[in-house]
């Protein structure tokens, strides 16, 4: 089964958030099962691309309205990957620092037209084609419509959808950058007189999946303006649960974490990580030190983080490190705390993938008050990494994290306010000082969330949209 995937990001090429974590693993796994699975992507001018040799297997040129625009396809040199791994190259649109911007209809267009150019032509077809998220949504709906792509009719098109917050909405005046389909369809690509490329796919593709189930529920009661759409299509819905990638987030082999450990070294490991952070960044390396990796959003609650830091730093005996980049305004205000709470807490404004193993393996708590949560992969790099996590029910985390009241090895809490966050806290502090603390961060690290189970309902998916696979 040649399973062909397309993204705007993956793992280790490209990456802003979990969409590339995803992409740069559930490949292999599926390779493992027996698959042939591949990724396309853009290519980009980024460290990654700068400092790795490729070569090219396709050129040609792509017609946008009345523009055309030469593109290449490369492949890696020395791919270690898992997978096979092609690039989309229109130097023109696509070749620059990898950040999204407002205005990425067009390169995002150019790099579906011509990734859907270059798997036309193709000798052997894909039996499945398999995109995520809004920058590869208008892929069903070329495959279906487009009479430039009619060979690909046939083929069963899967849509995941990592976030439905981002659509990718923009003005119809653009609809004839769209290769010529039948003006009559005009109305799959349409949501609330704009077009958009997430409605879009969920309306085209045979099957739509969300990345844990519980979040596939939410998006039916609010989904960012598609509820009702959701709703009418949920026959072909489904939510399936990411894992994480076992090769790379494996605390006995991780070459970016201090001290490498198992569950029986535990302690000794996370101390090391800990005391290597703590003194990175001038905390008190005895109190309980909780953690917070990822973008500084609204859909991660950190526009609450001032407020619940305050409060939890003045009235807990903790400390609070945060790794993370994001809004302006909330970057400023995290920074300027950092004068009010001297050794209790800190901030590196920025990404920094190293850093971010080293504050799985050494904090003692991670925070996750997100307000959504499509999955969430950190929660998961945290138990795997005998760190405890902290969050809101919701979505993934609702399907990954059990409270310590219900059995579980989680604190969590039903709302991202202020006030539950810091009771979180509170109650996360005054575990740590119980005697099934050190048991409960042993055990977690043995949860299994590797993408084994998860690749396989990927094909049993595919597997029922085409029976002959
Ligand atoms: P999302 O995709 O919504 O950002 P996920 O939990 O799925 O959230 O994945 C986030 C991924 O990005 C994790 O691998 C996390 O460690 C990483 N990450 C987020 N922010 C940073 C940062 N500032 N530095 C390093 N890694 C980060
Ligand atoms: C999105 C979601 C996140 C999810 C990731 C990978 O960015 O915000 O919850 O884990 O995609 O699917």
């Amino acid at each position: 089964m040649i399973i062909t995937h397309l993204s705007a990001e993956c793992y280790p090429i490209a990456k802003i958030g979990g969409l590339a974590d995803v992409l740069g693993a559930l490949p292999k796994y599926q390779n493992e099962l027996g698959a042939t699975a591949q990724v396309v992507m853009p290519f980009y001018n980024n460290k990654f691309t700068k400092t790795h040799k490729f070569k090219p297997v396709y050129n040609d040129t792509i017609l946008m309205g009345e523009t055309d625009y030469d593109f290449r396809i490369l492949t890696l040199v020395d791919n270690t990957l898992g997978f096979d791994i092609y690039f989309v190259d229109v130097p023109e649109l696509l070749y620059s620092d990898f950040v999204y911007t407002s205005d990425d209809t067009e390169r995002f267009l150019a790099f579906q037209i011509a990734a859907l150019d270059w798997i036309a032509q193709s000798e052997t077809l894909p039996d499945v084609i398999h995109c995520h998220d809004h920058h590869t949504g208008l892929i069903p709906f070329m495959a279906q419509e487009s009479y430039r792509y009619s060979m690909l009719r046939k083929i069963p098109v899967a849509f995941t959808i990592h976030n439905a917050q981002y659509q990718g909405s923009f003005s119809h005046d653009l609809v004839y950058l769209i290769p010529e389909f039948k003006f009559s369809r005009v109305g799959l690509l349409d949501w609330n007189h704009l077009i958009n490329p997430l409605a879009c796919a969920i309306k085209c593709s045979w099957i739509v999946s969300t990345v844990s189930p519980s979040y596939m529920d939410e998006l039916k009661e609010s989904a960012n303006g598609l509820e009702t759409l959701l709703s009418n299509e949920h026959a072909k819905c489904i939510g399936i649960l990411n894992g994480i990638d076992t090769d790379v987030w494996n605390t006995e082999t991780d070459p970016l974490i201090i001290k490498n450990y198992n569950q029986d070294t535990v302690e000794a490991g996370k101390q090391a990580n800990k005391e290597w952070l703590c003194n990175e960044f001038n905390l008190d390396v005895n109190r309980p030190l909780f953690a917070f990796i990822g973008r500084l959003v609204e859909q991660k609650g950190a526009d609450l983080f001032p407020k619940i830091f305050s409060e939890s730093l003045f009235g807990n005996d903790i400390s609070i490190l945060l790794l993370g980049s994001g809004e302006k305004h909330t970057e400023n205000e995290l920074r300027n705390l950092k004068t009010k709470f001297g050794d209790k807490y800190n901030a590196f404004i920025g990404y920094d993938e190293k850093l971010s193993h080293i504050i799985y393996a050494g904090a003692d708590f991670l925070l996750m008050p997100s307000r959504v949560e499509p999955c969430g992969l950190n929660q998961m790099y945290s138990l795997k990494y005998g760190t405890i996590p902290v969050v809101n029910s919701v979505g993934g985390l609702k399907d990954t994290v059990e409270d310590i009241l219900d059995g579980g090895f989680g604190i969590c809490h039903n709302s991202a306010t202020v006030s539950e966050v810091c009771e979180a806290i509170e109650r996360a502090n005054a575990f740590y000082y119980t005697d099934k603390f050190k048991q409960t961060r042993s055990e977690i690290m043995s949860i299994d969330h590797s993408w084994h189970a998860s690749a396989k309902s990927y094909i049993n998916v595919y597997n029922s949209l085409n029976p002959f696979l």
